[in-house]
C-alpha cells in the first residue's frame, strides 16, 4: 500500500483495547507497507513506564504476527511512551514537546491522529486539552478517533459531543464503531448496490421482514463494572444494531462516499418510530441470564458475575420489533436480538421475502411454501445463503428448499483484515464512511431512551433465561405472533 504518514497518539495505551486490537492493527498496517518510516506512536497512561518497557510490551502483543524478531523490533522501535494525567495540563506540554521531536524526526508533516482509548469520562476533558495546549498542527491533519460508548443517553452524548466540538470540528471526529469495520457489514452494500435481482425486491412489496441477531456465548468475562451500568440496549443496540439496520434500510447513496452514505443512514435513523410505554411493552424484550448446567459444568448466573450488583436490573438480552416509518419500509418489521450467554456466537442478518401470490402446489402438499430467505453470515463464518423452492426429486410435483450458499473460506476470513486494522486505515485516509456521525448517534439515542425509560418504570423478574439459551420465551413469541419465526438458530 502507499505509505501513510502520520503521528498516533493513544490515551490509554497501557490499556486492553490499544494491547489486543490497536499494536496488533498498526503491526499489520506496517507489514503491508502503509506504515513504513514515517510514522510514530505516543501511548500515554497514568502507569510510570519507560520507552523500552513500552515497546516490550508492544512486542508481546504482536507476537503472533511477527515475521521476525528484527522486523518486530523495527515496529516496535517506533513507538514512545509518557506518563500522563489527563486532568494535569502541565503533561500535555510534555506531549507537545514530544510531539514535536518525532515530527522532525521521522518527518511526519504534523499530521495527527489522537486515539482515545480509555473510559469515557476523560473524553471531554482531553479533547479540551489537546487544544487548548496547542496539540493541534498547523499544517497536517488533525483526527480524533473516540471509543464507544459515546454517552449513555441522549442528554449526556449531546454533552460530550458539545465539549468534543468546541476543539474539533465534526469532520475530524471519527466515531468507532467497530462493527462497521466488519467485511461482511460493509458486503452490505455490495449485494444490494451490486445486484439488480436483490436491490429491485429490497422493499416492502417483496420482502415481509429483516432480523437481525448478534448472539454471544461469552458471559461479561471481566466486565462487569462497566456492562452492569450498560447493559445490552446500550451496548449492543444503540450501536452495532442500529448501525447494522441503517446500512439494510438506507436509500442508495448516489455515489458511495462517507458524506453521501451517512445522509442516507441518518434519514433511516429518524425514521425510526419511537416507541411510548405502551409500545415498548409490546415491541421489546428484556432478558438476564441465570445460571445453568452444561455437561456437567455449571455457569453461574450474571447475578453472580464479579462487580455486578447482586440484584441487578441490567438487561443481558434485548429482543426487539422495530419499524421505519418511510415508503420503502412502511409495514415491514425488522426484528432485532442481542445477548449474552446465548447458546452460540453467531452474528447473521435474514432479509425474508413474501409469498408467492398463489401457491400452486397446495394440491399435492397442502402446505405453505416455505419463504425465500437471505442470509447473511457476519461472523464466524462470512458469507450467503439464499433459500429457494425447487421441484424434488420424483414423479408428481412437490417442492424441496434448497439452498444457494457461499462462504469465504476459513482461510480467507483468516487473511481478511480486523475490522481495527480498516479502520485505522480509513482514518488515516480521510474516509469517515465507516464511522458514525453525530447526527446519528443522536437519532439512536433518541429511539434507545424511550425503551430505557419505560424499562425503567418497572422492575423485571430477573434471570429469565438459563445459560446457553436463545432467551427468554417471549423473543420468540414477539415473532410468532406476527407468524413469523428466528431464522438463525444454533
Ligand atoms: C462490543 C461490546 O462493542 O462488542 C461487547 O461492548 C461485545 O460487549 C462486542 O462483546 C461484540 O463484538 P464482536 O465483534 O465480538 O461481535
Amino acid at each position: 500500500g502507499e505509505e501513510k504518514k502520520a503521528l498516533f497518539i493513544i490515551f490509554g495505551g497501557t490499556g486492553d483495547l490499544a494491547n489486543r486490537k490497536l499494536y496488533p492493527s498498526l503491526y499489520r498496517l506496517y507489514k503491508k507497507g502503509y506504515l513504513k518510516d514515517h510514522f510514530a506512536v505516543i501511548g500515554t497512561a497514568r502507569r510510570e513506564w519507560s520507552n523500552d518497557y513500552y515497546r516490550e510490551i508492544v512486542m508481546k502483543n504482536i507476537e503472533e504476527l511477527t515475521e521476525s524478531t528484527e522486523h518486530a523490533a523495527a515496529f516496535a522501535s517506533h513507538f514512545y511512551y509518557q506518563s500522563h494525567n489527563v486532568k494535569d495540563t502541565e503533561h500535555y506540554v510534555n506531549l507537545e514537546k514530544l510531539a514535536c521531536m518525532l515530527d522532525e524526526k521521522y518527518q511526519l508533516e504534523q499530521n495527527r491522529l489522537f486515539y482515545l482509548a480509555m473510559s469515557p469520562k476523560f473524553f471531554g476533558i482531553i479533547a479540551k486539552n489537546i487544544k487548548e495546549q496547542n496539540l493541534l498542527t498547523e499544517n497536517g491533519f488533525d483526527r480524533l478517533i473516540i471509543e464507544k460508548p459515546f454517552g449513555h443517553d441522549y442528554d449526556s452524548a449531546y454533552e460530550l459531543n458539545e465539549e468534543i466540538r468546541a476543539s474539533f470540528t465534526e469532520d475530524q471526529i471519527y466515531r468507532i464503531d467497530h462493527y462497521l469495520g466488519k467485511e461482511m457489514i460493509q458486503n452490505i452494500s455490495a449485494i444490494r448496490f451490486g445486484n439488480q435481482l436483490i436491490e429491485s425486491m429490497w422493499n416492502n412489496r417483496y420482502i415481509s421482514n429483516i432480523q437481525v441477531t448478534l448472539s454471544e456465548s461469552l458471559g461479561v468475562e471481566e466486565r462487569g463494572g462497566y456492562y452492569d451500568t450498560s447493559g445490552a440496549l446500550r451496548d449492543m443496540v444503540q450501536n452495532h444494531i442500529l448501525q447494522v439496520v441503517a446500512l439494510l434500510a438506507m436509500e442508495p447513496p448516489t455515489r458511495l462516499k462517507d458524506s453521501e452514505i451517512r445522509d442516507e443512514k441518518i434519514k433511516v435513523l429518524r425514521a425510526l418510530r419511537v416507541y411510548n410505554d405502551e409500545e415498548v411493552r409490546k415491541n421489546f424484550v428484556r432478558g438476564q441470564y441465570g445460571k445453568s448446567t452444561i455437561e456437567g459444568s455449571t455457569l453461574h448466573g450474571y447475578r453472580k458475575e464479579a462487580n455486578v450488583d447482586p440484584e441487578s436490573q441490567t438487561e443481558t438480552f434485548v429482543a426487539g420489533k422495530l419499524f421505519i416509518d418511510n415508503y420503502r419500509w412502511a409495514g415491514v418489521p425488522f426484528y432485532v436480538r442481542t445477548g449474552k450467554r446465548l447458546a452460540e456466537k453467531g452474528s447473521q442478518i435474514d432479509i425474508e421475502f413474501k409469498n408467492v401470490p398463489l401457491n400452486l402446489f397446495q394440491e399435492e402438499a397442502e402446505e405453505d411454501l416455505p419463504p425465500n430467505v437471505l442470509s447473511i453470515f457476519i461472523s464466524p463464518v462470512e458469507g450467503f445463503s439464499l433459500k429457494l423452492n425447487t421441484k424434488k426429486i420424483g414423479p408428481g410435483m412437490r417442492t424441496e428448499p434448497i439452498h444457494l450458499t457461499h462462504t469465504h473460506s476459513a482461510e480467507m476470513t483468516a487473511n481478511s483484515p480486523e475490522a481495527y486494522e480498516k479502520l485505522l486505515l480509513d482514518c488515516l485516509n480521510g474516509d469517515a464512511t465507516n464511522f458514525t456521525h453525530w447526527d446519528e448517534v443522536a437519532a439512536s439515542w433518541i429511539f434507545i431512551d424511550a425503551i430505557r425509560q419505560a424499562w425503567n418504570k418497572v422492575e423485571c423478574a430477573f434471570p429469565n433465561y438459563p445459560s446457553g439459551s436463545m432467551g427468554p420465551i417471549e423473543s420468540d413469541d414477539l415473532l410468532k405472533r406476527d407468524g413469523f419465526h428466528w431464522h438463525w438458530e444454533p
